[in-house]
């Protein structure tokens, strides 16, 4: 192919970018060359997965029990239709409330916001596009105040069709913008933080709060761990490799029992124009699927463009931790944790006081990791574990057809992670994790999104989206269909060695597949769920979850552009994960048209639940254009206002006379 010129779109990206799989590895993973299409309790009961499980126990347990009872689980609620609301719609006895939407102030002195005149001044004062992980970090620091507190959120990326009026005619998403909108774009990027508080039982945002802040593309960060200050970090702005301006593409994130916030990014090699393949760094940036831009930054600012600057790629797809407490703290990019397309980082301190961080790379065919702290979380002292996730041990998982998972350590020196694979340093290892996951034989997944840990059992959740692109025989006992269109949950279950809980740092787990998602009444879909899941309960595409401190796992959708489709809508929905009401699943939330949900985040005491509405108004229009716009938007939610574009919002919901989210009919444990 011709050198592109710089700037210039090598092909059109296609509207669902994670349908793009780069992971080149040819055959099945080791894990599947041992697998069997048959998972380990389906083996147990003689049931072949051949076989159509929808009205079978398949993965679940307590089905017979079930059967008795009329009300197996224990979430109360009466559930939504599962169809896709005008607006935004959520299970009765609940009020859910708009709470922050693009455009906002985060900062006092912020303008309002003005949908036809946006500026880059103005964009880096309010809060971002596309909020995706919602975190709660109570005030005072170090409380468990669910009245006060700062909510901490990403913004994963922009719709610029429904950002800016006029781009009815342009092809692809992000390109085409002038200098300004280019700043404005980026400034649209990255976080924000906002103090916020409930006062006579609604929230509101406090927008002369000084804790709150934005992060953009522009924020000046700090990069620690075993690849700082490589050569393969250093760019002409950064003769240091340790000094990196901006975050991008921040997917989900997780918390530390510290009090600090993990930010994930994501999809980063979009930003980057140039042809991969003329660079030193190819073999790496294609290995990332850098060379399919879908924004035009590089054409303005010379850091985004591969050809001039082909490190600076190597300095995103970390997970950046920081201080939500302090505004003038410095991000930290922990390179420790591996490179790749994070969805998110979800931290347990594992009995003996290590942190353990859990992380899904989200493309097809990648990998599940795990980070182990070398030192223990010291609960006395923020300052004491400053440092702490910059040393430890990174491992990719293998799943096995006898249900083992086996975590297979990232290590320089070991194995075929020597000079002869072009590592010379753990450094060079951690820049180039995926490739180094591809030499141990990790077992490639259906588009690992986020990982939970249920605070009630220990167990921990993978939600893997679907995946397309799987055919029918690299089918495996862990990506048991293929093609998977709908994606499922595995539940990974660490052994437990005492009464302190499960050992997160054990070499290998036990796994199940904890249920397949789809439409259960389609006799091929080999959907699996409880079999008293109603025509409203089941779903597509899990992607974001959180647990509440009842254990039950709730579960956030996105489909992408295949929701017009389906007619299903993005939402939440929630399940026991013990019980007679294990992968009962309901509906409790739904979005307006275009819309995924993200971010599910619980205040301490269960009582509030905040979500991200992402892109409303995204990908089609039901009137037949191939795109909503700005000019022809698919929805406005959630002003309802002919003068103002759909905008992704914050939505706050509380229980009408209070209590636990959801209701608690008990039979959870
Ligand atoms: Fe940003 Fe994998 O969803
Ligand atoms: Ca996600
Ligand atoms: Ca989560
Ligand atoms: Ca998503």
């Amino acid at each position: 192919m011709d050198a592109p010129a710089p700037g210039r779109i090598l092909e059109p990206v296609n509207p669902d970018p994670d349908d793009i799989p780069s992971n080149p590895t040819s055959g099945p993973s080791i894990g599947a060359l041992i697998a069997q299409r048959i998972s380990r309790r389906e083996a147990l009961q003689g049931i072949a997965a051949t076989v159509v499980v929808a009205a079978l126990p398949g993965p679940v347990a307590g089905t017979a029990r079930a059967r008795r009872r009329g009300q197996p689980t224990s979430l109360s609620f009466v559930e939504l239709e599962n169809a896709i609301p005008s607006g935004h719609a959520c299970a009765p006895d609940h009020r859910a409330d708009v709470l922050l939407r693009w455009g906002d102030k985060v900062l006092g002195d912020a303008p309002p916001f003005d949908p036809r005149h946006h500026t880059a001044a103005a964009q880096a004062r309010q809060f971002g596009y596309n909020n995706d992980f919602i975190a709660y970090l109570p005030l005072p620091a170090g409380s468990r105040s669910s009245e006060r507190g700062l909510l901490c959120v990403n913004h994963e990326y922009t719709n610029t069709h429904l950002m800016w009026p006029g781009r009815d005619g342009v092809v692809i998403e992000g390109t085409q913008l002038d200098a300004e909108q280019v700043a404005t774009d980026m400034a649209a990027h990255g976080h924000s933080i906002v103090e916020v508080e409930r006062r006579d039982g609604r929230w509101t945002v406090r927008d002369r709060s000084p804790f709150n802040r934005r992060l953009t593309a522009e924020t000046v960060m700090k990069m620690t761990g075993p690849a700082a200050g490589h050569p393969r970090l250093q760019t002409t702005a950064d003769p240091s490799g340790r000094k990196v301006r901006g975050t991008i593409n921040n997917c989900a994130g997780g918390v530390t029992p510290w009090g600090t916030v993990l930010i994930a990014e994501e999809n980063f090699q979009h930003y980057f124009t140039g042809d991969p393949r003329k660079t030193p760094e190819a073999r790496n940036h294609l290995r990332y699927g850098l060379g399919r831009p879908s924004c035009n930054w590089g054409e303005f600012h010379d850091r985004f463009d591969v050809e001039k600057e082909p490190n600076e790629p190597n300095r995103f797809g970390w997970v950046v931790e920081y201080d939500p407490y302090d505004p003038f703290s410095v991000p930290v990019k922990r390179t420790a944790l591996g490179r790749l397309k994070h969805e998110g980082a979800t931290v347990v301190v594992n009995r003996d006081g290590r942190a353990v961080v859990y992380t899904g790379d989200d493309q097809r065919f990648d990998y599940v990791y795990r980070f182990v702290s070398s030192r223990i979380v010291d609960p006395t002292s923020r300052d004491a574990n400053r440092e702490l996730l910059d040393e430890g041990t990174l491992s990719v998982a293998r799943f096995d057809a006898d249900g083992t998972c086996r975590w297979l350590p990232l290590v320089f020196g070991t194995g075929p992670l020597t000079p002869e694979n072009g590592f010379e340093s753990q450094a060079d290892l951690l820049i180039e994790t995926r490739r180094a996951a591809d030499l141990l034989g990790a077992t490639k997944m259906d588009r690992p999104e986020d990982v939970e840990t249920s605070p009630v059992t220990g167990l921990v959740y993978v939600v893997l989206t679907n995946n397309t692109k799987r055919a029918p025989n690299q089918a495996d006992a862990a990506n048991p269909r293929g093609p998977n269109p709908s994606g499922h949950i595995l539940e990974l279950i660490p052994p437990a060695g005492d009464a302190e809980g499960r050992d997160h740092t054990a070499p290998s787990y036990r796994w199940e597949v904890f249920l397949k998602a789809g439409n259960p009444s389609k006799a091929d879909s080999g959907a699996a769920y409880h079999p008293a899941t109603s025509k409203n309960g089941w779903f597509h595409a899990p992607d974001n979850c959180a647990f509440d401190n009842l254990g039950r796992l709730w579960i956030a959708t996105d489909q992408g552009a295949g929701q017009l489709a389906t007619g299903v809508p993005d939402g939440l929905r929630v399940t026991d994960t013990e019980g007679s009401g294990r992968a009962l699943t309901k509906l409790f939330f739904t979005c307006p048209i275009g819309a995924e949900l993200c971010g599910p985040c619980f205040t301490p005491d269960g009582e509030t639940l905040f979500v991200s509405v992402q892109h409303p108004g995204e990908g089609a229009h039901p009137d037949g254009r191939a795109r909503s716009t700005f000019d022809h938007p698919s929805t406005r939610w959630p002003d309802n206002d002919d003068a103002i574009p759909p905008r992704p919002a914050v939505v706050a919901i509380t229980r009408i006379g209070r209590g636990a989210i959801g209701g608690d009919a008990g039979k959870h444990s």
